[in-house]
């Protein structure tokens, strides 16, 4: 065994929860998860999805739940100053909004990026959170957010996002710390303020960017078909070894592809 491959064995271990099904919407397995590790961590990556939510309608609503999970899990094993990236889909449902709005509040820098070589056809994006804010403390410090308290509130908007209420504002009241955390959320959400602009603003520049690459792969499909074989070089034959056809499949340009025919 190499020297990495034995590290790794050492380092690499697989957590499955009290209940054994890796289910990490289960809150349960999410303790168990921050029990079984000796320390916290500088960065936390959730990249969760399921077959059943790609290309629902309500894929937005469908992957709440587990991104709830996911930043219920972060808070309780990213150390201070810690990274967190983590894949969501659309930002718009209430509860989705909501969410984002408590991870900004939990980190001292916060970014929403789609990268390259993401497809387009799919809403997929990543939040980025830089500088962890959250201390095991009951009392915030200054600037810091009490990770318990945090806490208490993702189970709060779980089990709320499990009965499929995507809607549902934090209950009020509640310990101080708890309290606190509501007001700030409150005050990000509120009508004209920056998160709310910021986060429309990154809803509009990735859904422009998406319809422009599906509109630019799908020319670009076109004038592959509208060039003979014969017109080609052995080279650029070679230099285009794209498979059209898969590319049109698996990025869902199907439909964009058949309605633009029959318009012309
Ligand atoms: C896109 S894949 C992640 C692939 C991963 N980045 C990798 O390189 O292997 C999404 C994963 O989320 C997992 N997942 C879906 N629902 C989950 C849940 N409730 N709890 C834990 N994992 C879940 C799926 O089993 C799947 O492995």
């Amino acid at each position: 065994m190499s020297a990495l491959a034995s590290q790794q064995t050492r380092t690499l271990q697989l957590v499955y929860g009290s209940d054994g099904s890796g289910d990490l919407c289960q809150p349960d397995n999410v303790q168990f998860l921050a029990d079984s590790m000796a320390v916290r961590v500088d960065v936390v990556v959730a990249d969760g999805g399921f077959a059943g939510a790609r290309g629902r309608f309500d894929q937005e609503a469908a992957m709440l739940p587990l991104l709830i999970s996911e930043a219920s899990a972060m808070i309780q094993t990213l150390q201070p100053k810690g990274c967190f990236v983590c894949k969501f889909f659309d930002m718009t449902l209430p509860g989705t909004v909501q969410l984002v709005a408590l991870l900004a509040l939990l980190f001292e820098r916060v970014t929403v990026v789609k990268p390259v070589m993401s497809r387009p056809a799919s809403s997929e994006r990543y939040f980025l959170g830089q500088g962890f804010r959250g201390f095991d403390e009951e009392e915030s410090k200054e600037g810091a957010v009490s990770t318990r308290q945090a806490r208490v509130l993702l189970n709060e908007m779980l089990a709320l996002a499990t009965a499929g209420q995507t809607c549902g504002t934090p209950v009020d009241g509640g310990e101080g710390g708890k309290q606190a955390l509501i007001t700030s959320m409150r005050q990000a959400l509120a009508r004209g303020s920056p998160f709310v602009a910021w986060l429309r603003a990154v809803n509009d520049k990735l859904m422009r960017s998406q319809v422009e690459a599906c509109y630019a792969i799908h020319a670009r499909l076109e004038m592959e078909e509208g060039e003979g074989e014969g017109e080609r070089s052995a080279h650029e034959e070679e230099e285009s070894a794209i498979d059209v056809d898969s590319y049109r499949q698996i990025w869902g340009l199907d439909k964009l592809h058949t309605s633009h025919r029959k318009e012309q």
